[in-house]
């Protein structure tokens, strides 16, 4: 028996057999107690059901993937048109429907809702308060936030009937997540990011060879650049899930974005999306994170954790301004991991050296080449724990350069700040871009602060369920408005304040 120990999968396969599930899946709105069974049976009759899944998001929703795309065929050509007296409806028939007529049952026998949202951080700090030590509470509030299977197979479900839509015009495009949806760090209830990829329709590129014999050729329209493409091809897409999307609401267009992007709603998930195309750098920012998460199970814990007390803290925000973002910290935590000792991280370049010419990746003129081949990856053995690894990231930060140095994740080591500017995270793959240049001083002084506060907590027996609450913030501003009091009088005062919060963790009240 072969016994070789195979490494994770790679993302491109991963992605590939998710997508094919949901072409395979339908989305049904059904009333909150359905019978379980007589939905499944009267479903059965168009296909056998693989997996079904319900869960409340404006209503009760049921995920139902079919055994093939036959019972999706066979179900959707048995649906009728709704009948609406006092409205119209537009002619769009989706994968998105609604079933009438199945009974109901009582509460108690109703099917489970799968959550699709995190828990609230009050409900997560009393689950956290129950666990022995600080490396459980970190195990257990990564399992907390992580998407699961369900979630997952909704956020290609969307990107799926998405494409359905936008293929109406594009018949052969395809639109896939990126972000944190894919790469692993991605918290229930994260944004959906969508990549609208246009390539297999060629454009620009040609694909005969252009003999001496008759061809002919498409005639395309033409635009000033590349990015005027873009900006096009995204509008006419905004305009169509505006007037024709099923569940698409607040339909907003950001053409003038750097990264140009279609934001809405789709209700029936409850996600928010960012449909961007011609994005492809962002998708090898995607996979290299995923590369990263996958190869050793700290990493994720410990940007769990971190997100999660950025937000409880008020460093990350749902809202854009000078905040530092989560992409930001997630390649904070990378960079620290990579300067460990030794390193639990490789840096971009060593993955760079592993790749096989096959893996060159050359997009807009930027290297974007790296191994994701994870039996190439080796790294020497690092047991640290993970109790010690989230303080020393809160001390590593409490005492980095910021002023004069660099972040950067390619070489694993900092730099002179090439520009001005309060905080400098180079752009791992677009060399000359600072990922964090929306960072102001001031949300960087508190992100200073906070690591500094909270490297002294832990490093004073502190819990995670004391560093997640908001009282750590109060003790901290009053900490720096009584600057110049005695440091006995500021130590005294934190003790405090630390005492209060062991004392009260259910009390406190946060949006997280
Ligand atoms: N991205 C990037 N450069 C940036 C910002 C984003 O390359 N300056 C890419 C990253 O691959 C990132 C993705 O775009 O993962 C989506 O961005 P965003 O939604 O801001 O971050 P997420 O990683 O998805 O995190 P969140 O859960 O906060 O949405
Ligand atoms: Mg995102």
């Amino acid at each position: 028996m072969d016994t070789k120990k195979t490494g994770p999968k790679a993302l491109h396969v991963l992605q590939a057999q998710r997508r094919e599930e949901a072409e395979r899946s339908v989305l049904i709105s059904c009333l909150p107690r359905t019978h379980h069974n007589k939905f499944l049976k009267y479903l059965s009759r168009h296909g056998d059901v693989n997996k079904c899944f319900f869960y409340e998001s404006f209503g009760t929703y049921a995920v139902v993937e079919f055994s093939d795309r036959d019972g999706v065929g066979s179900l959707l050509e048995s649906a009728a048109v709704p009948s609406i007296s006092h409205e119209s409806v537009v002619p769009l028939r989706s994968r998105l429907l609604a079933v009438r007529n199945i009974s109901t049952v009582d509460t108690q026998s109703a099917p489970q809702c799968q959550p699709q949202k995190a828990l609230p951080i009050n409900d997560l700090i009393q689950q956290l308060s129950s666990c022995t030590n600080l490396e459980q509470q970190i195990v257990s509030l990564t399992e907390a936030h992580s998407l699961t299977e369900e979630n997952i197979r909704l956020r290609f479900l969307v990107c799926s009937l998405l494409n359905d839509v936008a293929s109406a015009f594009f018949p052969d495009c395809s639109i896939r997540p990126f972000g944190s949806s894919v790469n692993g760090f991605g918290k229930l209830g994260c944004d959906l990011d969508m990549f609208l990829d246009l390539d297999a329709i060629g454009a620009g590129k040609s694909n005969v060879s252009r003999s001496t014999a008759p061809y002919v050729e498409y005639q395309m329209k033409r635009s000033s650049s590349e990015r005027a493409v873009t900006q096009g091809v995204l509008s006419v897409i905004a305009e169509s899930l505006e007037q024709l999307g099923p569940g698409c609401v607040g339909v907003q267009k950001i053409l003038n974005a750097r990264c140009p992007l279609v934001r809405f709603a789709h209700q029936p998930s409850g996600f928010q999306c960012d449909l961007t195309a011609n994005n492809r750098v962002a998708m090898r920012s995607t996979e290299m994170l995923y590369v990263f998460g996958e190869l050793d199970p700290r990493v994720r814990a410990l940007v769990f954790t971190v997100r999660c007390w950025a937000r409880a803290h008020g460093i990350t925000s749902s809202i854009p301004g000078a905040w530092i973002t989560n992409f930001s910290l997630t390649i904070m935590v990378v960079f620290f991991l990579q300067r460990r000792s030794p390193p639990i991280l490789p840096t971009l370049d060593q993955l760079k050296e592993l790749a096989g010419p096959s893996q060159k990746c050359i997009i807009d003129g930027n290297d974007c080449t790296f191994s994701s081949d994870f039996d190439k990856i080796q790294m020497k053995s690092n047991s640290e724990s993970l109790d010690r690894l989230l303080s020393d990231f809160f001390e590593f930060y409490s005492t980095f350069l910021f002023n004069k140095m660099s972040i950067n994740i390619r070489k694993g080591k900092e730099e002179h700040k090439p520009e001005l500017g309060p905080l400098h995270i180079q752009n791992p793959f677009e060399t000359s871009l600072n990922v964090s240049k929306n960072v102001n001083a001031t949300q960087l002084e508190r992100f200073v602060t906070l690591c500094q506060e909270s490297a002294w907590s832990l490093q004073n027996g502190g819990t995670l369920t004391a560093l997640l609450l908001p009282s750590h913030v109060a003790a901290i501003k009053s900490r720096k408005k009584r600057k110049r009091e005695p440091a006995s009088e500021r130590i005294k005062g934190l003790l405090e304040s630390l005492r209060t919060k062991n004392n009260g963790p259910k009390k406190c009240c946060l949006d997280a």
